[in-house]
């Protein structure tokens, strides 16, 4: 199947899927596992979480699917994961192994995109997606992942949690 009929069939999925979905918390956990099972080049997919009130600011690993990682606890200093976080831009890796921020996950994952989630105008978390094929992430993902993130954002500020 082409790519982007792909993508326009998941997104269709996601956005029904964030409709009858009543909470943020319960969505999340839904999306990665949607995310994982139907992109067949998601290999991983999680959502990082900025802890409420945690000084110095900290992301801790929420809903995923794909293997455990060692990186349950992230400073904003650290990872793409960090960067993506303090700066509130995606970022997208084509080689991960080309990045010294890169804190491994997985000896297979090749690319990574990180995409913040925004609530009332601040960053609150992110969806991490890590991929075994090197440059997974073209524009036309990172739109659709984009668009995943802002689902959660909205969700939460709708129903707070
Ligand atoms: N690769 C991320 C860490 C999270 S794991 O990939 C799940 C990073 O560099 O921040």
């Amino acid at each position: 199947m082409q790519v982007a009929r792909r993508i326009e069939e998941v997104r269709n999925e996601i956005s029904q899927l964030a409709e009858t979905t009543p909470t943020a918390q319960e969505l999340m956990p839904a999306m990665v596992k949607l995310l994982h099972d139907r992109m067949l080049k998601y290999n991983w997919v999680g959502f990082y979480m900025l802890e409420p009130g945690a000084q110095p600011p900290m992301l801790v690993l929420g809903a995923f699917e794909g293997a455990m990682t060692p990186h349950t606890r992230i400073p904003l200093h650290q990872g793409i994961c960090g960067a993506a976080a303090s700066s509130g831009q995606t970022v997208v890796v084509d080689d991960v192994n080309k990045d010294p921020r890169y804190l491994a996950c997985s000896l297979e994952t090749k690319s990574e995109i990180v995409v913040p989630v925004f609530a009332h105008g601040k960053v609150v978390g992110e969806l991490d997606i890590d991929s075994h094929f090197p440059a997974a992430f073209t524009p036309e993902h990172q739109a659709f992942v984009q668009h995943c993130a802002m689902l959660v954002g909205k969700k939460l500020e709708a129903s707070g949690n």
